[in-house]
């Protein structure tokens, strides 16, 4: 299993590759699977701004579309000196997908200096979306 630190790693080299022509507000994230896989994703902006698909969700997407059903872990980072917070869009997508133990790691986007912690900002699900939307009553 990897690490926090290696998941936000992977994470913050991620969001090297986010295309944002339109906003120049590059994010990186990870995901870990239930069953220990990994994958990441950037921001991917269009023309059409609507259109844009977050960092958490191409990576959430990436696992789904490989047969990944349940997520346990996502780690996101931008470039700014706060730890970066999910849009809502991306926290109801958690919620199709989160395993019950799911957390989310947001972080600032500069890596700690050598010997420092990471200041990471850990959030469940009902921190992220409380009185969430579902279709199956018993689930809200
Ligand atoms: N963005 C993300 O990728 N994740 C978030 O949690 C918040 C916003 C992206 C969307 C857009 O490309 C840029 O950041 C500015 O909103």
């Amino acid at each position: 299993m990897v690490s926090d630190q290696d998941l936000i790693a992977l994470a913050r080299r991620a969001r090297d590759n986010a295309y944002v022509p339109y906003s120049n507000f590059p994010v990186g994230a990870a995901v870990e699977t239930a069953d220990g896989q990994i994958f990441t994703g950037c921001n991917i902006e269009n023309a059409s701004y609507g259109a844009t698909n977050c960092a958490e969700r191409t990576a959430i997407f990436k696992a789904v579309s490989e047969g990944a059903r349940q997520v346990r872990r996502l780690a996101v980072a931008c470039t700014e000196d706060e730890p970066c917070m999910p849009c809502g869009i991306c926290r109801q997508v958690m919620a199709e997908f989160a395993s019950p133990d799911f957390h989310c790691l947001c972080v600032p986007g500069p890596a700690p200096e050598p010997g420092q912690a990471d200041r990471i900002r850990l959030l469940g699900l009902e921190e992220l979306l409380p009185n969430r939307f579902s279709l199956e009553p018993d689930k809200r």
